[in-house]
């Protein structure tokens, strides 16, 4: 198997879930570290023992890179992909991969005509928990499902959005709670049900309006492809980062995902099904664990692409029509209808 060359763009908040990855796994080298940033920068390249560059366009023109990880701010994100695609690398990009449809569809153009690999990061759907739901669901038992409820309520403060000032802005974020927090949540609803037909939505902003020009609160119906009706909540403004709260009820009972465990509640009986663990302790939970495996998979996707399991463009894309269509339900107020490929 060939040994693969890791670098990052980026080095703040989420850098470091996939340095820990990297670092676990067999055949694979982190061989540098762009940031614009070159305090930051260089410091993280020392610790890493890595090359720094402060130019990622420069990066790029190293042949020995097989790997480019984005984990910088949503505004860069399509720009960064097209440059290191056309560089010839494969990229792990972290979500949103771009910041609306027409950036996606521009993305997946790039994408499908490259030599690399796009895998985007949703690493929630490889929670244990996720992967459970799945099994479930599709072992039929359940019966058919009725709805989904989801309510994510986490802590933003306001230094969040001061230390970088990129969040909570439409130009730069592309919004803020939907795309940037809850668009997990969004992702994994659509998955367990298949996709979406129609949603309406509202979103708003209450505590932190002040220092978000974008939402901080939002929620919304939506309308499975498999006739299931889902609710969704979701805000920034909690004193702290509750884990998500979800409930699948079908006809014959309920899967509910609570404090990080899935439960099946069937005739009266509770049962706990499995549960979100720790592994490194590092990784903060409410982000889920699941880094290392997404991850990982991509890079086993580049070494046997026969094989590949992991988020592409078109399955990331998803999740970002969902928000879109929020955003535009909120200003229209009137259902939006989702145009699913
Ligand atoms: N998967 C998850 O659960 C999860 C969790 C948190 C963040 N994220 C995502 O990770 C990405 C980064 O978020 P963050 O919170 O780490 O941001 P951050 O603001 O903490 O860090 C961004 C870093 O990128 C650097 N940067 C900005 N522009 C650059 C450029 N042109 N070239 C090189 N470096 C540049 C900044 O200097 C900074 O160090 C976002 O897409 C965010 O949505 C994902």
């Amino acid at each position: 198997m060939k040994t693969l060359n890791a670098a990052l763009i980026g080095g703040g908040a989420i850098h470091s879930c996939h340095v820990i990855a990297l670092r676990q796994m067999p055949g694979v080298t982190l061989r540098a570290l762009a940031d614009i940033n070159s305090e930051v920068g260089l410091k993280l390249a020392m610790a890493y023992q890595c090359r720094f560059y402060q130019d990622y366009q420069e990066m790029l023109l190293d042949d020995e890179i097989d790997v480019i990880h984005i984990c910088t701010p949503h505004f860069e994100h399509k720009r960064m992909i097209l440059a290191a695609l056309a560089a010839g690398k494969h990229v792990f990009c972290e979500k949103p991969v771009g910041m609306n449809g027409g950036e996606i569809t521009e993305i997946a153009h790039a994408a499908q005509n490259a030599a690399g690999l796009l895998g985007v990061c949703y690493q929630n759907r490889l929670n244990p928990t996720s992967q459970r739901i799945r099994r479930e669901l599709a072992e039929g038992e359940m019966g058919k499902m009725l709805s989904i409820k989801a309510v994510l309520t986490w802590s933003r403060s306001g230094a969040y959005y001061t230390e970088s000032p990129w969040r909570g802005r439409f130009a730069t974020e592309g919004g803020s709670l939907l795309i940037n927090q809850a668009i997990h949540t969004l992702d994994l609803m659509q998955w367990f049900a298949g996709g979406v037909t129609r949603l309406k939505g509202v979103v708003d902003s209450g505590e932190l309006a002040d220092v978000t020009q974008a939402e901080d609160s939002a929620m919304a119906t939506l309308h499975f492809t498999n006739g299931a009706r889902g609710l969704f909540y979701a805000t920034n403004c909690h004193t702290t980062d509750s884990p998500l709260l979800l409930e699948i009820h079908c006809e014959n009972g309920t899967l509910q995902l609570c404090d990080n465990a899935l439960w099946r509640l069937c005739n009266g009986e509770r049962v706990k099904l499995v549960s979100d663990a720790s592994t490194n302790g590092v990784a903060k939970s409410y982000w889920g664990l699941g880094h290392q495996h997404a991850i990982g998979n991509f890079y086993a996707a580049i070494q046997n692409p026969e094989k590949a399991d992991y988020t592409d463009i078109r399955e990331a894309g998803k999740s970002i029509n969902l928000v879109e269509a929020i955003y535009r339900s909120s200003q229209i107020r009137q259902w939006i209808e989702i145009n699913q490929q």
